[in-house]
């Protein structure tokens, strides 16, 4: 059986990198670990280690969309772990280095940022582990809650291990062994034992329908189709589809097939995504905006392409559905569509997505290739608000 292209970023501050491991694992590395011998996971795990001494939540949110997006865009299941607290509660100036607000608003920030980017990503939030002093972690239990609560709001899991490491001796012993902030590796230890379970666990259940298998809204019939963000590694096939597309001779006015770079600088990079099945790309979904205008920001133009063979058994069921995800995520109000009334496909997939019909521009353009060449052709215009 294939296994799934699972990619994971673990992103946050010097505990995921590991600082005052002498075995260089920290926990991170003996979670990766324990998913790389559980066989029956099924999955390709890649994973990255993105912490960085001294972040607060507020500088990984700064950084996350940013640094995850590559590395996960071409992933069929794409996770992010985040786990920050520590260094948002120490003292500076007398005062905490941001304020649990500012920890809240800096998670809504990095799970928005990185959706936007990596349309379909999972989020997990690990919080903070205990520190060898007492003030801190009183502090440190008030930041969990404003995490585990920001976490909720956003409808994403949340696993904690404060309570647990402070009343772990190991654990305790091994800060203290350390700097009162990193453990030695029998500290690293003991916080991998308490997270390897919920970690593997999340990571081995399907969490998001845009990166669930698209039969299982389909009813089976788009069997094993994933919809997964588009990068310059698809551009090949995005042209091929565009151009069977053409070929129809009712898919659009266009009668030149656009190049990859042409397409690349007109279309919007937070919502491109392609079907893919068995390493096959089977269609694509993309968007240019309507307007310069600021005001029209949150209005863009879809076109969506589904390869010859693969028409007509829900490809472009899948990606419409996980295109208007991706579009009402990254705060697009409107998506707009022209189709000719002949393409009775595309107009039962935009009815069925909750499209309504604006109006019929009637004999707008002059069609130069396909059946229907020489013929000043109507453009049904459609479009849907997001809800
Ligand atoms: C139009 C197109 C995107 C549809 O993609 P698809 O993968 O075939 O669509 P699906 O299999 O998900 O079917 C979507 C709906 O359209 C219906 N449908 C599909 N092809 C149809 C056809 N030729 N005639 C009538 N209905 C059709 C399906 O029954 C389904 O309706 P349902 O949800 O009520 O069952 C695809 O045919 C295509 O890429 N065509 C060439 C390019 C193009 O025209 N793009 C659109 C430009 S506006």
């Amino acid at each position: 059986m294939e296994r799934r292209d699972l990619r994971v970023c673990f992103v946050g501050d010097s505990y995921v990198a590991g600082v005052g491991d002498e075995t260089g694992l920290g926990w991170v590395g003996r979670v990766v670990a324990a998913a790389g011998r559980a066989d029956e996971l099924g999955v390709e795990l890649t994973a990255y280690n993105l912490g960085i001494r001294r972040d607060t939540s507020v500088d990984v949110a700064r950084r996350a969309a940013a640094e995850c997006g590559p590395r996960l865009r071409p992933a069929q299941d794409a996770r992010v772990v985040v786990a920050v607290g520590v260094n948002d509660t120490v003292l500076e100036d007398g005062r905490p280095r941001t304020t649990p607000a500012e920890t809240r608003a800096a998670l809504r920030r990095l799970h928005d940022e990185v959706r936007s980017a990596v349309p379909g990503a999972a989020l997990l939030v690990v919080g903070p582990p205990a520190v060898d002093d007492d003030a801190h972690v009183a502090r440190l239990h008030e930041r969990e809650r404003a995490l585990s609560d920001e976490a909720a709001a956003l409808g994403v899991p949340f696993v904690g291990c404060l309570t647990t490491t402070e009343h772990d001796e190991v654990w305790r012993a091994a800060v203290r062994a350390g700097d009162g902030f990193h453990p030695r590796s029998a500290g690293y230890e003991r916080l991998a034992a308490i997270l390897t379970d919920p970690v593997l666990t999340w990571l081995t259940t399907p969490t998001d329908p845009a990166v669930a298998p698209a039969s299982a809204a389909r009813g089976g019939r788009a069997e094993g189709v994933r919809v997964v963000g588009m990068t310059g590694e698809h551009g090949d096939d995005v042209v091929r589809i565009y151009g069977e597309g053409i070929a129809t001779g009712d898919a659009t006015f266009e009668s030149r097939t656009p190049t990859w770079p042409e397409l690349d600088a007109k279309w919007l990079p937070a919502h491109r995504l392609v079907a893919v099945a068995d390493g096959r790309v089977l269609g694509w979904a993309a968007a240019t905006p309507t307007s310069t205008r600021a005001v029209y920001r949150g209005v863009v133009e879809l076109s969506l392409y589904v390869a010859q063979e693969a028409r007509g058994r829900g490809v472009g069921t899948a990606l419409m559905r996980a295109f208007l995800e991706s579009a009402e995520a990254g705060e697009v109000w409107t998506v707009q569509s022209g189709v000719f009334p002949e393409n009775a496909g595309s107009l039962a997939l935009h009815a069925a997505a909750g499209f309504r019909v604006i109006g019929s521009r009637e004999r707008v353009g002059l069609m130069t290739h396909g059946p229907h060449a020489g013929r000043w052709r109507d453009v049904v215009l459609l479009e849907r608000r997001a809800p």
